[in-house]
């Protein structure tokens, strides 16, 4: 095992009605005026976003609205935020919605506790922030793991890049993940997120070092969401399937899958490039990319990929080489993209 830190100090209330204790957690976390940000307006149309206000203004906290965060969230829309956090005093920012909305927040929390520095400085590695307005989540959708990650993505159109930043100040306090919110999510951003899930985990597995207990909770993971990720898809009001999906995408990017490995996350910096040019899904980018990577490194470390193949898609190892299994493992994870 490498030498590592672990954080993962978000407060994580999971369950049906969750969404009910979000003043409850503000107060906790010490917000009296937050910021809610949303993204284009689900959160509007399933009533979640009434439900928030509505218990904000039970707890006597008040509160701003700020919407619009679209997918692959920009940076010009996260300074229109800063600039409406500084002008009503918000000492509290609540992410609703998907990672785009919470990363959004994110991007508020630092930019309006800086409010010198202009937060572009920080995406493209110029600087490094050292304070933060505290950050909470309501999650709808199970995907980027944004709800406990310390990373918070951001495209700029006018250079055309995608940059993450990745801080501990980005760790959300708290988060409320009720997988019925999720009910709502149209199949293909099911998948998208079933994919980006996985992607989370392949990313940190397929590194050079082998340790037994970070791998073998890297593999529980992959196939847990691979089933429940096809029952899902079948069915978005499935409440099993979605709450392994749920807590599968918190597990695969607060840290935990990776720990003791070196962290290679190439795929991810390609589907970023994707996305910078054609605003394409971020789970749509990874798989598109996935299966030529993984041929491409097939050759540095086949055992692995064997012992992909054999833990993760069941392969029968029986007279059969290792190259064989790697190569098998490869394309059924790329049929399971296409499917
Ligand atoms: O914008 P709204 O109207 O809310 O609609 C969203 C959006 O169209 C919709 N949606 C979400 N929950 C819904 C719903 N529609 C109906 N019912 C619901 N319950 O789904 C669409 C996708 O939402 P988005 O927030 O974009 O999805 P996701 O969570 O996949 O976030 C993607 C963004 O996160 C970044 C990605 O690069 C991308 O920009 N990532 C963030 C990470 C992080 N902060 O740790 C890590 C990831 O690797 C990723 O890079
Ligand atoms: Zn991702």
């Amino acid at each position: 095992m490498q030498a590592f830190t672990y954080l993962s100090p978000t407060e994580v209330v999971f369950g049906k009605g969750a969404q009910g204790r979000t003043a409850d957690y503000v107060r906790r976390y010490g917000g009296s005026k937050v910021l809610l940000v949303y993204g284009g307006g689900s959160v509007v149309r399933t009533g979640l976003l009434d439900q928030i206000k509505q218990s904000l203004k039970e707890s006597d906290l008040s509160f701003e609205v700020f919407g619009g965060a679209k997918a692959n969230p920009t940076l010009e829309h996260a300074r229109d935020g800063i600039r409406l956090s500084i002008d009503s005093g918000a000492d509290f920012v609540l992410g609703i919605g998907g990672g785009s909305a919470i990363d959004t927040a994110k991007a508020i929390a630092i930019g309006a506790a800086n409010p010198d520095t202009d937060i572009w400085e920080y995406w493209s590695k110029r600087k490094m922030p050292v304070r933060a307005l505290p950050v909470g989540a309501v999650l709808t959708i199970p995907a980027a793991g944004s709800e406990t990650s310390n990373s918070s993505v951001l495209t700029n159109r006018e250079t055309g890049s995608k940059r993450g930043l990745s801080s501990d100040l980005n760790r959300p306090r708290f988060a409320i993940m009720n997988p019925e919110l999720t009910y709502t999510l149209p199949v293909y951003q099911v998948a998208c997120g079933v994919t980006d899930i996985m992607m989370h985990t392949l990313d940190r597995y397929f590194n050079p070092l082998d340790n037994e207990l970070t791998d073998s909770i890297a593999e529980a993971l992959l196939r847990t969401v691979i089933a429940k990720g096809s029952v899902a898809i079948k069915d978005t009001h499935d409440y099993d399937a979605m709450s392994e999906l749920m807590w599968a995408g918190s597990l695969s990017h607060n840290g935990l899958t990776g720990l003791g490995g070196k962290k290679d996350f190439a795929p991810h910096q390609l589907g970023h490039e994707l996305s910078a040019r054609f605003d394409s899904a971020h789970g749509a980018t990874l798989s598109a990319v996935w299966g030529s990577w993984a041929r491409y490194c097939l050759d540095a470390d086949v055992s692995r990929f064997a012992r992909f193949g054999v833990k993760v898609w069941g392969l029968d190892p029986t007279g059969r080489t290792e190259r064989e299994l790697a190569l098998s493992a490869i394309d059924a994870t790329v049929d399971f993209f296409h499917s």
